[in-house]
């Protein structure tokens, strides 16, 4: 990543496994620091079922959806609005790859491998595009303003 890439927004999760050990959030939280991300809104929250379908509703049909719902609706979550140049792409890299399996082959220092337990238990959830920002920052956050955010950012870098 180039350090004059620009401020972006992504919606990050810390998953009801992870959100139960105050220990381990304040480890995400250290993380989170140290890769320069800026914690721009947090909500502690339990998603209902009904919500947790809505929000993985471009998994529905999948073989795991049902166990997804579950989990991710097991308990509460932290819900994060992360601010950095490319956000997006460098939280899902700070995560490590979906399956905790190959995290911790491939990528042995990201969150999932040294945090998840399996495949569904895997800790933490990143948006994977610009579109899904957007869409996840206002399912989480809807009285926030991510454009009238970004623009304040913006002017006062200038
Ligand atoms: P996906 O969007 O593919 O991964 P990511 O969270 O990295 O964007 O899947 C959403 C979640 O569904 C994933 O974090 C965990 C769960 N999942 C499973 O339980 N089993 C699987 O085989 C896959 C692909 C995902
Ligand atoms: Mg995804």
């Amino acid at each position: 990543m180039s350090v004059s890439a620009p401020l972006q927004l992504t919606l990050a999760l810390i998953k009801p496994d992870i959100s139960a050990a105050p220990m381990l959030v304040r480890a995400v939280f250290a993380r989170l620091s140290a890769a320069e991300f800026r914690v721009v809104r947090s909500r502690r929250l339990t998603l209902s079922r009904p919500s947790a379908e809505a929000l993985y509703a471009e998994h529905a049909g999948r073989f795991f959806h049902n166990r997804l719902v579950t989990f991710v609706s097991s308990g509460p979550l932290w819900a994060l609005v992360l601010a950095r140049p490319d956000a997006i792409a460098a939280w899902r890299r700070l995560m490590g790859p979906t399956k905790v399996y190959r995290a911790v082959y491939s990528h042995p220092e990201s969150l999932r491998a040294v945090y998840g337990l399996t495949d569904t238990r895997n800790g933490l959830h990143g948006s994977d595009s610009p579109q899904s920002a957007a869409r996840e920052i206002e399912f989480f956050f809807p009285e926030f303003d991510a454009e009238g955010w970004l623009d304040r950012e913006r002017a006062a870098q200038e």
